[in-house]
């Protein structure tokens, strides 16, 4: 599977799992808390395979990884529509249960989590090609780098909060530090060779 396909595919399961999240839970919250932290998890994933997919090919080229280097773009989109489900369900939980909502989470995290959201609106719109052209390369570069290092530590900090919770989050922990250390490799590598040039 490649190209547009992708984030057209991931999209309509995504809604498909979360409709059918609501029918089993006639829309309850325990419904909605479902959303979400289903989301988070394919959000990881999806992050975690864009974040990395330049520096894999980089540390490994193989089909595997060129792959994912050639569906980059079509990757982070699909994470943007993952995490977007993500913020439906959390504004729905607001509406539904607000005393549960400010249970679980607080004025700084909305800020904070919410940057991470601008971070991934902007990503997502310079993802086509004429608005990529309009910010201009050097921009572009930018952008996509502090975004989503902001992004990798947002979710740092969501799964850092939730390791006592259980080894799943060591787990979604341990992917995540893979993939942060796969882009410093390419990184020291890269400089290395230019360095050496
Ligand atoms: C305004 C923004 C956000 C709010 C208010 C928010 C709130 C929440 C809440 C309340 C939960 C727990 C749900 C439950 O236990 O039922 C949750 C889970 C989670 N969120 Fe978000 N979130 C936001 C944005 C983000 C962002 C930007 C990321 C990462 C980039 C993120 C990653 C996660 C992760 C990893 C979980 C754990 C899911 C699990 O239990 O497996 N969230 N979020």
């Amino acid at each position: 599977m490649n190209g547009w396909r992708l984030p057209g595919l991931s999209s309509l399961a995504l809604v498909a799992m979360a409709g059918a999240v609501l029918a089993t839970h006639m829309g309850d919250v325990e419904g909605l808390r479902l959303i979400i932290r289903v989301t988070a998890r394919t959000s990881l994933i999806l992050f975690v395979m864009a974040f990395a997919a330049a520096a894999m090919v980089e540390l490994a080229a193989n089909d595997w990884t060129r792959w994912q280097r050639r569906n980059r773009r079509y990757l982070g989109v699909s994470f943007a529509v993952s995490h977007f489900i993500h913020l439906a369900a959390l504004i729905a939980l607001a509406r539904v249960d607000h005393d549960l909502f400010w249970k679980l989470t607080n004025v700084a995290n909305i800020v904070l989590a919410g940057a991470a959201y601008v971070f991934l609106a902007a990503m997502t719109a310079t993802s086509f090609d004429r608005a990529a052209r309009w910010l201009g390369a050097s921009n572009w570069r930018l952008l996509h780098l502090l975004g989503g290092w902001y992004i990798w530590i947002s979710f740092a900090v969501a799964i850092g909060k939730r390791l006592p919770q259980g080894p799943i989050y060591w787990a979604m922990m341990a992917l995540l530090l893979a993939a942060g250390i796969i882009r410093l490799m390419a990184m020291a590598r890269r400089n290395r060779k230019e360095a050496m040039a």
